[in-house]
């Protein structure tokens, strides 16, 4: 039998998978009772190529966690990726026709369903989030909750979030063939968000990057809610690659140079500092200038910039964050890339990782666990908003929805 208050939270990533499980106190906070990581071998950009491995990477992950843990943990919130996930946003408007005009969960379940039938996803397509960001009543915006106001008119602001339904498919198929059920499947950069972003940064419009190893998966926040999201098929596994060819040494050498003496530009190489490299198939090591190395960084950490900057400029909210941008994933662990996307970028940057999260082990503060944790702190929430909805009225279909709506009015309390 799963724990009491247990909340689980699965990150399939392309280099490693990740199971989280996350004891919630009364006053809502996560404690982390169960970790557990296995590399990922099936995936390809953030989107399952090979179901077997990919299986396996999970089975391996959760049994690690469970174990430490000392329980089962199904269902578990899982997190989705790859450059199939389309974003829009949509409005919803219904009247409020009772002659009271006093709004209730229901009329808001009907506007969030408005906004919904306004996007609605071609066939083969699946809806992934529906997130209401803001309400109008009458005409006035800046409504967090409507439920108890009285208005003629009600109005809603939403995020909406597709994935191509087979690719979905295989994701939830791998997740159930590894033992679980699939209780929700959360963006990445949404769970990421949960993580490392404060509340403050969520209202003043703030990015946030996490740069993995097959993807950079972006989540512009504005007014307490996600009004943009993209996943770019570019990370830390590129980075690597072009090591590997550039100075034609192991992938794995790559791997370790990158980590132990990479640096995002050759500016922030000393002059004169040397780093030994191996050849393939070679065991005497060449000396090198770090700069070189350095130089072979750069240029796909600009490609990954000038992406970035192309999306902040589709989302229109370009000009409009003073929070900055927050990076985290694996790759924002490179030496000296919060300084480089700050310069490059022209707006503050800061690294970010679930730094705060409590519980049995302080690995998970790394910003290469900020989606697992972000899953479970979403659960833990999401677990929240279902009391919250038993005790309102809202109609069984309007749920996930409703979820969505709950998970914002707490964003903002
Ligand atoms: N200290 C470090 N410096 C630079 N890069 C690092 C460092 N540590 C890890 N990385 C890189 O981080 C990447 C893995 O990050 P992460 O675990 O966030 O990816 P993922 O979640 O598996 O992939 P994705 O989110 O793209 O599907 C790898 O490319 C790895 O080389
Ligand atoms: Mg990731």
């Amino acid at each position: 039998m799963p724990k009491k208050g247990l909340v689980a939270g699965l990150d399939i990533g392309t280099t490693k998978v990740c199971a989280i499980a996350g004891e919630v106190d009364e006053d809502g906070e996560v404690h982390i009772v169960g970790m557990g990581t296995s590399p990922s071998l099936g995936l390809r950009k953030g989107v399952v190529v090979d179901l077997d491995a990919t299986i396996k990477a999970i089975e391996d992950a959760v049994e690690r966690a469970e174990r430490m843990a000392g329980a089962r943990f199904t269902p578990a919130f899982v997190s989705v990726s790859g450059e199939h996930i389309a974003s829009a946003n949509s409005r919803g408007i219904v009247a409020v026709s009772r002659s009271d005009h006093e709004i209730e969960p229901g009329d808001v379940s009907r506007v969030v369903e408005a906004a919904r039938m306004n996007a609605l996803p071609p066939s083969d397509r699946d809806l992934i989030h529906l997130l209401p960001r803001d309400f109008m009543v009458d005409g006035q915006d800046g409504v967090r909750n409507p439920v108890g106001m009285f208005g003629a008119r009600l109005e809603v602001d939403a995020h909406i979030v597709t994935g191509l339904a087979t690719i979905l498919a295989n994701v939830v198929k791998c997740v159930q063939e590894a033992g679980l059920e699939v209780e929700e499947l959360v963006l990445e950069p949404l769970a990421s968000a949960e993580a490392i972003l404060s509340p403050a940064e969520r209202e003043l419009g703030t990015v946030v990057a996490d740069i993995g190893g097959g993807t950079t998966s972006i989540g512009v926040f504005v007014g307490g809610g996600l009004i943009h999201s993209a996943i770019l098929p570019v990370g830390g596994t590129h980075i690597t690659n072009d090591i590997a060819v550039g100075l034609r040494t192991p992938v794995s050498e790559a791997e370790k140079l990158k980590i132990r003496v990479g640096a995002a530009s050759p500016h922030m190489a000393a002059e004169g500092e040397l780093i030994e490299v191996f050849n393939v198939g070679d065991r005497t090591p060449r000396i090198l200038p770090r700069r070189v190395l350095c130089e072979i960084i750069e240029p796909r950490l600009s490609e990954i910039m000038s992406l970035l900057r192309a999306e902040l400029r589709r989302s229109g909210y370009g000009h409009l964050i003073p929070g900055g941008i927050v990076l985290t994933g694996g790759t924002a662990l490179l030496q000296g890339i919060a300084q480089y996307a700050s310069e490059n970028l022209e707006i503050p940057a800061r690294p970010g990782a679930p730094d705060h999260v409590t519980g049995v082990t302080e690995a998970v503060r790394s910003p290469i666990y900020s989606t697992a944790v972000g899953l479970v702190q979403i659960g833990a929430r999401e677990r929240s908003g279902m009391r919250l909805l038993r005790q309102g009225n809202g109609s069984k279909g309007a749920m996930g929805w409703l979820r969505g709506f709950f998970r914002a009015v707490l964003q903002g309390a």
